[in-house]
């Protein structure tokens, strides 16, 4: 059994350079698939690539990947239902329901995979592919999409779902005529998403706006896409800065991306000097407590808010965090109150009081960003931590420990 081992209390200083983003990247590869050749570049090394290539060799699409650039050429492949196994494989996997559908008027496969945080329908992705003209059927557990054409349609999304808003890209931009999508979501993954397939000949307005306006087109031709970097990555090493940071340079970031944290943070009192797209933290003392609620972007993001509670047990008097986007996301609570943490939870809402000094202890991970929260927890702890089932966490930090030791952490990898 592998287990990551982690040392605590060393200063991290030098740099972290951060990847491209696991959100977007997972996006693309399927989007990939809309025409014959796309090469992406910036694409991070994690498991939900490897993932992603698996499916598409399965589907008889070619992947080529070198370093961090990935070509993908689709000519040739078949459109296969994707089986059980690879629908779980990762979340993003509903992406090549849109694709496929978009493409061939036909997809089949699972309910998705992905970090068991809630239940996490994909009701609006299957009631716009209906308003498409597409049948769904579901039995049991699989999905048939099925359309003789597509038709642009007018969408008003009851919530502002990345998932659906760019599966309902997948779908709409080979479709006849003008698809609108309403309360469509901001996050910069949509936006990065856009950008390829407009790369590709597809007609997509209002980018970063609500409203999106797709007018369908009759093929889509070869692009290029770089993947934006990954605010969540960057985020996480930032709050890990925050705690144990001595001029910590956080680089290759968009700041405007990741601006709910960094006002959070400064709220907090933390030390950080904000650059083009860079920045600096430093440990400070007597951080002051904070609350915060999770909301779409650029609102507080949901992927944070597991990674910044151990820092919010550092701040002197009490801070809260309500969860409103999922419903199960305090798993990594119970361990932090393991590692010492004074925290309790009140339905959707967590009370930290700090300060307090985290203990190294045996924890386990239960999703990714929860593992996320643990390693951030365990830099910053008195003594060793032994985090087990860490395969959720290297399947959305590329290079974690190569990049924390580096900066001078203790961490590895261990068969225990
Ligand atoms: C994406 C991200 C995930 C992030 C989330 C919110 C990927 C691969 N994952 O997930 O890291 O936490 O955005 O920023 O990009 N919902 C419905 N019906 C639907 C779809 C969603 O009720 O058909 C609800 C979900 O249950 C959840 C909320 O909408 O409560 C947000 O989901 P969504 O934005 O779709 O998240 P994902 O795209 O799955």
């Amino acid at each position: 059994m592998e287990v990551l081992k982690v040392h605590g209390g060393k200063t991290l200083s030098g740099t972290i350079e951060i990847g491209g983003a696991k959100n977007s990247a997972v996006a693309l590869v399927p989007a990939a698939l809309l025409s014959d050749r796309v090469k992406i570049t910036n694409v991070p090394d994690i498991s939900d690539i490897d993932a992603l290539e698996i499916i598409l060799n399965y589907l008889g699409a070619k992947f080529n990947k070198n370093d961090d650039e990935i070509i993908i050429e689709s000519n040739g492949m078949e459109n296969k239902p994707i089986t059980l196994e690879y629908s779980k494989m990762l979340r993003a996997s509903s992406y090549f329901m849109g694709a496929l559908l978009g493409k061939f008027k036909h997809a089949e496969m699972y309910f998705p995979g992905g970090c068991s945080i809630g239940e996490r329908p994909i009701d609006l992705h299957l009631s716009a592919f209906e308003k498409l003209g597409a049948t769904v059927i579901c039995e049991g557990d699989k999905y048939i999409i099925d359309a003789d054409k597509l038709v642009g349609a007018d969408i008003n999304l009851r919530f502002a779902s990345v998932g659906a808003t760019i599966n309902i890209l997948l779908a709409s931009v080979l479709a006849e005529g003008k698809t609108t999508i309403r309360n469509a979501a901001l996050e910069p993954e949509v936006g990065n998403v856009i950008d390829l397939l407009n790369d590709m000949g597809a007609k997509i307005t209002g980018k970063d706006t609500r409203t999106l306006e797709i007018e369908g087109v009759k093929e889509l031709k070869g692009g290029n896409s770089v993947v934006i970097p990954d605010r969540i990555e960057a985020g996480t090493y930032i709050i890990a800065g925050v705690m144990n940071g001595k001029n910590l340079k956080i680089n290759n970031i968009i700041p405007e991306h990741i601006a709910s944290l960094l006002e959070k943070i400064t709220e907090m009192g933390a030390d950080i000097k904000v650059y083009d797209n860079y920045v600096i933290v430093n440990k400070v003392p007597n951080l002051k407590p904070i609350d915060i609620t999770t909301e779409v972007y650029p609102g507080f993001p949901t992927d944070l808010q597991q990674p910044i509670t151990p820092l919010l047990t550092s701040a002197g008097g009490t801070s809260t965090v309500t969860e409103l986007i999922y419903e199960n996301r305090f798993q990594n609570v119970p361990y932090l109150v393991e590692m010492g943490a004074d925290i309790e939870i009140n339905d959707r809402t967590i009370t930290v009081k700090g300060p307090i000094k985290l203990q190294g202890k045996e924890v386990i991970t239960t999703d990714l960003r929860a593992g996320a929260a643990l390693i951030v927890a365990a830099l910053a702890a008195e003594g060793e931590t032994n985090i087990k089932e860490v395969k959720h966490v290297l399947r959305g930090y590329a290079g974690l420990i190569k990049k924390l030791t580096k900066v001078g952490a203790e961490i590895s990898l261990e068969d225990v």
